[in-house]
């Protein structure tokens, strides 16, 4: 496993990485937030993902590695980011065979990876932990990474409109977490060429962000 994390920011996803699929299922069968919606965000990633011919992945925030160990099964090669080494040993006994690789995406595209490309790039419930600054320059680097047939699909905590962000906030305090920088389509869409971005929210606070060079 290569490494390279220089923030402290994984300790918390360390401590909680045995406890952390127990926690999402039962906030998600409750229909809450922060994880209302999670089992069906991750089998509409799959869905999409399993649509396409097998070939490589690149899973960022791969967490237990739950997702491309479905898309291991299908035939695809899986490269795992996380910053998380307790992440990272629980996602290697679900994933045997695939690339994993310790770094901080939030600090840009991981060193590790050069100027590899990727047939698909999949995140699911970590794209808010890059900060809202730097979310299009990131984005903006994916696209750079993916295959020209490529496809960027990234669930998460999202919002079609700030409007729906705050109304999200409005019904989840005192739960809401300041500190997380969830992405808002419409303000993101103005980044990109028209129709290369698409959204689809999947309950009140989690949707898929799609992105394509076309
Ligand atoms: C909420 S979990 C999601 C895990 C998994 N993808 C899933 O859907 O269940 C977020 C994951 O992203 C990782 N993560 C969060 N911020 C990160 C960062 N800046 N760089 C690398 N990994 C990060 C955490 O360690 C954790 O494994």
């Amino acid at each position: 496993m290569t490494e390279t994390v220089r923030n402290f920011g994984h300790v918390r996803f360390d401590a909680w990485a045995d406890q952390y699929l127990a926690d999402v299922e039962n906030t998600d069968q409750a229909d809450e937030y922060p994880f209302a919606g999670y089992r069906r965000v991750l089998e509409a990633l799959l869905a999409a993902a399993l649509a396409r011919k097998p070939g490589s992945v690149l899973d960022l925030g791969i967490g237990l590695g739950l997702l491309s160990q479905r898309l291991a099964q299908a035939g695809h090669r899986i490269t795992g980011v996380d910053f998380s080494a307790e992440m990272l040993n629980l996602a290697r006994q679900n994933l045997p065979h695939a690339r994993l690789i310790r770094a901080d995406f939030a600090e840009g595209w991981p060193a590790e990876l050069k100027d590899e490309r990727f047939d698909l790039i999949v995140s699911s419930y970590a794209f808010h932990h890059v900060p809202q600054a730097r979310k299009v320059a990131f984005l903006q680097r994916l696209l750079q990474g993916l295959e020209p047939a490529g496809m960027i699909l990234i669930g998460d905590i999202a919002f079609q409109s700030e409007k729906l962000m705050q109304a999200c906030r409005q019904a989840s305090l005192p739960d809401w977490d300041e500190e997380e920088d969830y992405s808002i389509f419409e303000s993101l869409k103005p980044f990109f060429r028209e129709g290369q971005m698409s959204f689809k929210a999947v309950s009140f606070c989690a949707g898929i962000l799609n992105l394509t060079h076309a």
